[in-house]
Formats: C-alpha cells, sequence, structure tokens
C-alpha cells in the first residue's frame, strides 16, 4: 500500500467534518495542518475531533501551508468566494486540490481551473460527498446490471430549513459572499446526484424567489429538467421547510428507487427497490443488492475515492472530477440564466453565452 497522503485543510468550520473523516482513514490521509485564521476555532476542532497535535500543525496562514513541500493536497473549506483563488494558488504551488463547494461562481473560471490543472499535472476534486453511500452504489449496480432499464423521471425535494441564526455568518445570502443562494448553496448536492444517476441535462424551465429570510440570494426555487436521454425531472428547493429533508424518486422502465429522507447523506439512508412489471424482476433485483460488498458514505468514501484515483488503486467508487464541477457550475448557470429571463433554457452553455463570465452581480465585491 501506498504511504499516506498528507493533507492540509484550509478553514475549520465544515472542516471539521473533513478532518473527522480523514482522521477515520489513517492507512489513506495524514492531515499535517487544519489552517484558519481564527486560532482558536481551528483548536476547537482538534480537540473535537481528538486529532493528535504532535500530527496536526495548526496554522493561520495558507501562504505557509501551501509552501510547504510535504503537503500533497490542499483541501479547501473557505467560503465560497475564496474557492478559485485558492485553488489557482495551491495548483501553482503543485499541491492536487480537494474543494469544497461550490467549485466557482462563473463556467471560465472553471475553464481556467481545468487549464491549470492541466498544465501543472495536479487534479482537483469538487467535493461532492452526498454522493457515497449504499443506496445510491445499490442503484448504480442495478443500472449497470441492466435491471433498471430506460430512465423515465425523477423527482427530488431540497427541503431544509435555515433560519437568521444561519444566516448571522457574514458571507451567507450574499452574492459577493455566498455566490448564490439554495440553487448554489444547497440544492448543488442533490442535483449532482440527478445527473449521477440520468446522465447530463439537455434542457430546463426555472423559476427561483426570496421568500424565506431576508436575504439578496434566491431561498426558493422550482425547476423541471429534460435529460439528454429523454427523461424528465422535477426538483423542489426551499429553505423555508419546518425541517430538514432531502428525498428522491427515480422511475426506470423496470423499477422504482425511492430514497429515504436523510437530509445531508440521502445516500446512506433507507432505499427501497421496487420491479415493475415482470414478477421475476424483484428477485433479480435483490438478488443484486445481496451481492455488492459495503461500501464507505460520504466524507469517507468521497476521500477514499480521491485517494484510490492519486495512488492508481483500481476497484473503488470513482472519484468525483472537475468535468463533474464544471457540469454543476454549467448547471447552476443554466438555473439562474432561465430564472432572470423566464424563458428555457438548453444546455450545454457556449462559452458566448452571456452568463458565461459569471452569474453574480457586477458591483457583487466581499472583503469577509
Ligand atoms: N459539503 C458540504 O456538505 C458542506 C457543508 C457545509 C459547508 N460547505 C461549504 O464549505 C465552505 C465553508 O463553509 P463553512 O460553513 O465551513 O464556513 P465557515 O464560515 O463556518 O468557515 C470558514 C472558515 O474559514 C476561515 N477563513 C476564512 N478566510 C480565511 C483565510 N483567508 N485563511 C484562513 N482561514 C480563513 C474562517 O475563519 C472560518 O473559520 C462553503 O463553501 C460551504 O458552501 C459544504
Amino acid at each position: 500500500m501506498a504511504r499516506p497522503l498528507n493533507v492540509a485543510i484550509l478553514g475549520a468550520g465544515i472542516g471539521r467534518a473533513h478532518l473527522a473523516a480523514y482522521l477515520a482513514l489513517p492507512e489513506r490521509f495524514r492531515v499535517r495542518y487544519l489552517c484558519d485564521r481564527d486560532i482558536p476555532r481551528a483548536t476547537g476542532a482538534l480537540l473535537e475531533t481528538g486529532a493528535d497535535p504532535a500530527l496536526t500543525g495548526l496554522s493561520a496562514n495558507a501562504d505557509e501551508v501551501l509552501a510547504d513541500p510535504a503537503v500533497d493536497i490542499i483541501d479547501i473549506c473557505l467560503p465560497p468566494h475564496l474557492h478559485v483563488p485558492m485553488t489557482s494558488a495551491a495548483l501553482k504551488a503543485g499541491k492536487h486540490v480537494i474543494c469544497e463547494k461550490p467549485l466557482a461562481s462563473a463556467l471560465s473560471d472553471v475553464d481556467r481551473l481545468a487549464a491549470l490543472s492541466q498544465e501543472t499535472g495536479r487534479m482537483v476534486f469538487p467535493v461532492f460527498q452526498y454522493r457515497y453511500g449504499p443506496g445510491l452504489a445499490r442503484l448504480q449496480a442495478l443500472i449497470a446490471a441492466g435491471l433498471a432499464g430506460k430512465p423515465l423521471i425523477a423527482s427530488l425535494r431540497t427541503h431544509w430549513n435555515r433560519d437568521a441564526a444561519y444566516y448571522a455568518n457574514p458571507w451567507r445570502g450574499t452574492w459577493a459572499g455566498e455566490q448564490g443562494g439554495a440553487i448554489l448553496g444547497h440544492a448543488i448536492h442533490n442535483h449532482d446526484i440527478l445527473t449521477t444517476i440520468f446522465g447530463p441535462i439537455r434542457q430546463l424551465h426555472a423559476f427561483a424567489a426570496t421568500r424565506v429570510n431576508p436575504i439578496e440570494t434566491e431561498d426558493c426555487s422550482a425547476l423541471s429538467l429534460v435529460m439528454q436521454s429523454g427523461a424528465l425531472a422535477t426538483s423542489s428547493v426551499t429553505l423555508g421547510h419546518h425541517d430538514d429533508v432531502t428525498d428522491f424518486t427515480f422511475c426506470f422502465e423496470h423499477l422504482t428507487a425511492q430514497s429515504g429522507l436523510n437530509p445531508y447523506a440521502p445516500a446512506d439512508g433507507v432505499w427501497t427497490f421496487s420491479a415493475r412489471g415482470a414478477a421475476g424482476n424483484q428477485a433479480a433485483i435483490d438478488a443484486c443488492i445481496s451481492a455488492l460488498p459495503p461500501c464507505p458514505s460520504g466524507f469517507a468514501g468521497f476521500f477514499t475515492a480521491v485517494a484510490d484515483q492519486l495512488q492508481s488503486i483500481p476497484g473503488g467508487a470513482p472519484a468525483v472530477t472537475l468535468a463533474d464541477g464544471q457540469r454543476s457550475i454549467e448547471l447552476v448557470t443554466a438555473i439562474y440564466a432561465s430564472a432572470r429571463s423566464g424563458q428555457p433554457v438548453s444546455l450545454p452553455l457556449a462559452t458566448d453565452h452571456p452568463l458565461y463570465e459569471g452569474w453574480l452581480p457586477t458591483d457583487a465585491k466581499d472583503d469577509t
């Protein structure tokens, strides 16, 4: 087995969940630094996760961390407006990058990152940890085994609850800091799952509104989508549900896949796979599922796939690619374009699309 990969985490908010997941994978990763300009917060994260301070150093200075030749991967858990500049800086410093969502707020930036990744020979892994877990692994195995058939229609709900306490963090709810609302910051994971299972989108019509909290960005959205396969999908997004619920129904020709309601780890919840039509299909579905090995979920699954990719270890779940990140930012761009124009939008978007350089209002500035 290859040596563990050395990681530096930038940002001690969601970064502490990343840290906990790396610590659970000691044969694959060592966390050399937890870097946050708020040192007491980073110290709290080390204490909370039980990280060994002799192995994981604290730093308030990202430049110092980038300059350490022993670091293989920079894991960016900073506010969204810092993702593109920090990913660029890390690639230029010769590091691989794991970057929290959203990767960028402009397709042009994603294209520049792709060129830089090519030039430096270093990889970028956008964070989509919701993909990892037994529910989706089972659905993917059923599709691969030919037991699903033609995709027909999907419906998904990202119905979460966010209030003033959540928006007390100054970068949230602003175009400059968060760079988008519920479409960008919350439903992005579930839309990644939609395209992972149903493939690329051909056209969409989107509506967006700010109805829950007094913020700049949207907190409700209703989407109708046509996939390249001809399958249809609807997605309902709100931050005004009384509780946090994520829910998927995927209807295929030969089976219906229904998720549980687990909001932040939908691949982990209780999924049902029900045969449609021929009576024998349920036995084949059940047999296919019971033959599958266990698989890691959430951040552990995501990081395992990253390590497998960087160390050329075959057989595991595929890592999230920069192309997946591009597809996700293209979808967000198309949603904002449709919501603003009131018109359907076809994908893929060309480089001369009016929002190719980004959807942020021109006066959006951030110094948080
Ligand atoms: N994948 C997920 O499920 C998930 C969940 C939550 C948040 N996120 C994403 O993670 C990112 C961070 O979100 P968060 O909720 O942890 O934010 P946060 O504001 O709670 O934490 C960000 C941290 O970055 C630090 N920081 C800011 N600028 C810095 C700099 N220049 N150098 C060093 N440290 C700096 C801040 O002090 C802060 O502690 C966002 O993009 C968010 O969308 C993803």
